[in-house]
């Protein structure tokens, strides 16, 4: 369309020239523009001046931050040596994709010697990819003729980049999970699928259209508002989407917009899981069920092997704690002496099934999270069940008596201590790095608080004993199906069901 200059004008006075034609651009026709040349195309600093919102957002991202990681680094590093190097391109190549695109990285040991342009997942990979060709490890191929793909039809004509509209890049297909999906989900060189989150959303029923949800729709992980795509586009008004990403990880180093990072990820995780709590009159338990209503995909996910998710929960008679699981007291979480302890992450074995810790060395993956919202199968009700897991405080013999109080609380860390401190003792992470890890509460600290007198009462659908509930927000579930902890890692048999 744009006929390319051919003089190397620079970058400053290319954009000065640009805006001054955006200006002459309103209202008229046939305006010069300048088109951003393919050094610029790539740069995200190129794109800062005419969509600044977009690039402050993604600027705090861990699209940005994907290479800078500190435990990424590390464990890369550390794989790359215990692999001798047969790891090459497999992490960078979804952390710092556009430097193994150019061919500036054999391995990612040398990022620091690598412009900034291609660290992290950049605006250009993501809006140059053409097509998905598979659903795991990075199969995105890029167009070649610097076609930049979005969710427009009609760019303005002073668009100084090709502005081409692709399913991949809107939110309204299904097509578009697809993109993201490829690099959310991975499995490693042994083939264990170590993160699942793509393969999950396809078994909820946000993968269905025609009233799907995708990871980019407003809910989830892209929030929409209106305004220009552009400050060049000034009399449109369009949808446009938020590029912070926000989920579970953050920034652990100085980076910008640390402090909104951590808002947007608390408030997204806020209402994420639904519990019931109640006490069984018969049994003098707790019973617990966790629904999970908001996610995409299970609860956690994204690094399952690394996540933690852990269930605390503190009786009370009067001021007296009379029962307590999940707290102080089952630290550390990887095989805590506390013998109730729901906690829920990926366990990582070898060939022989012996327990590994790094998701990398793994031959096989088994995690317990709480899968998104199910497609109704009534041909299969245990699909929907799953979606219900209960659990009983304590696991042994019941409570001494029914408590005044009980407080829940849901816990959820990006990074498991024992993974974090077999990093810093193998000589990969500094130790400064582990307390900075991200660490939510689900919901805020008193928000799930249990008293007789809030309950209400219940009985239970299989043995009709008479429960005291709290629900939050809404729906009592009586499909439920047994939880399972991996406080303890045992190899299971592959699970038959689909
Ligand atoms: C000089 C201004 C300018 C620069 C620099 C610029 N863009 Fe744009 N961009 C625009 C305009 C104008 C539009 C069209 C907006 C409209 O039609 O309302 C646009 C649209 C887009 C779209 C939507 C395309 C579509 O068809 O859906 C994407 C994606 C995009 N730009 C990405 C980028 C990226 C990535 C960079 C940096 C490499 C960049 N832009 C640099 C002005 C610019
Ligand atoms: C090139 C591969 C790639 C593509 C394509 C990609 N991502 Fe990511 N994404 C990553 C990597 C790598 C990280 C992790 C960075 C980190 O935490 O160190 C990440 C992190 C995220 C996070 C934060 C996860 C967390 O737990 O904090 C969200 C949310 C996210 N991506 C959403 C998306 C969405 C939505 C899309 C599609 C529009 C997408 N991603 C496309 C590679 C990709
Ligand atoms: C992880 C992939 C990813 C990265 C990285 C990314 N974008 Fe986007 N971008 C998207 C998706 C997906 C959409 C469309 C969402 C939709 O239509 O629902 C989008 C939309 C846009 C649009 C159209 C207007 C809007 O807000 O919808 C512009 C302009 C844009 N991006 C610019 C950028 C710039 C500039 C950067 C880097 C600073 C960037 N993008 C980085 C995935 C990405
Ligand atoms: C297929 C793409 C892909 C590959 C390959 C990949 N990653 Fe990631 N990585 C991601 C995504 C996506 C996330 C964000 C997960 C989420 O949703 O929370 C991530 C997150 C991470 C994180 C931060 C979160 C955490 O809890 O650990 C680290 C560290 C990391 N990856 C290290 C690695 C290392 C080391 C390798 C190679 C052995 C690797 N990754 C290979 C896509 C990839």
């Amino acid at each position: 369309m744009a006929v390319r200059s051919p003089l190397r004008i620079a970058y400053a006075f290319r954009l000065a020239l640009i805006g001054l034609a955006a200006q002459a651009a309103c209202g008229g026709k046939g305006t010069p523009v300048v088109p951003l040349d393919r050094e610029s195309l790539l740069d995200p600093d190129a794109c800062q001046s005419c969509h600044p919102t977009a690039y402050r957002e993604w600027s705090g991202s861990m699209h940005a931050y994907a290479s800078e990681d500190p435990v990424f680094r590390a464990m890369n590093a550390r794989a790359q040596k215990e692999t001798d190097g047969a790891l090459g391109t497999f992490c960078v190549k979804c952390h710092a994709p556009m430097a193994v695109q150019t061919g500036m990285t054999p391995d990612g040991l040398n990022l620091d010697t690598l412009p900034k342009k291609m660290k992290g997942v950049t605006c250009y990979f993501c809006h140059a990819v053409e097509s998905v060709t598979d659903t795991h490890n990075n199969p995105l191929k890029l167009a070649e003729d610097d076609s930049l793909f979005g969710p427009f039809s009609d760019p303005v004509a002073s668009t100084p980049h090709k502005g081409i509209y692709s399913r991949l890049l809107d939110s309204a297909t299904v097509e578009s999970a697809s993109m993201c999906g490829a690099c959310h989900d991975i499995q490693n060189l042994q083939g264990a699928h170590v993160e699942r989150t793509f393969e999950e959303w396809g078994k909820t029923r946000f993968s269905q259209p025609p009233n799907g949800l995708t990871c980019a729709s407003s809910g989830c992980h892209m929030k929409a508002t209106t305004g220009p795509a552009s400050t060049i586009s000034t009399n449109k008004t369009l949808t446009l989407h938020a590029h912070a990403f926000p989920a579970v990880d953050l920034a652990v180093t100085d980076f910008p917009e640390k402090d909104t990072q951590r808002a947007q990820a608390q408030a997204l995780l806020a209402d994420l899981i639904q519990p019931t709590l109640c006490y069984n009159t018969l049994t003098q338990k707790m019973d617990l069920t966790l629904e999970n209503v908001t996610a995409g995909h299970s609860f956690p996910s994204g690094a399952t092997p690394d996540r933690r998710a852990w269930i605390e929960l503190t009786a009370y008679s009067g001021d007296t704690v009379t029962y307590s699981t999940g707290g102080a007291a089952a630290m550390p979480l990887e095989n805590s002496a506390d013998p109730d302890l729901w906690l829920m992450r990926d366990c990582l074995f070898d060939g022989a099934g012996t327990e590994l810790k790094m998701f990398w060395q793994a031959t096989t993956a088994q995690g317990n999270a709480v899968p998104g919202s199910v497609i109704q199968d009534f041909n299969n009700p245990k699909t929907f069940n799953q979606s219900h897991p209960k659990w009983s405080f304590p696991q042994g013999a019941g409570l001494p008596g029914m408590p005044d109080r009980v407080n829940l609380k849901i816990h959820l860390q990006a990074i498991g201590d024992d993974v974090l401190k077999d990093l810093v003792d193998t000589g990969y992470l500094d130790a400064s790095i582990p307390p900075l890890i991200a660490r939510y509460e689900l919901g805020g600290a008193s928000s799930f608080d249990w008293t007789p007198a809030t309950s209400s009462p219940k009985n239970d659908p299989d043995t009709r004993a008479a429960l005291l509930c709290i629900v939050k927000p809404i729906a009592f579930r009586t499909n439920t199906w047994p939880a399972d902890s991996n406080a303890h890692c045992k190899l299971k048999p592959p699970d038959p069901s689909p």
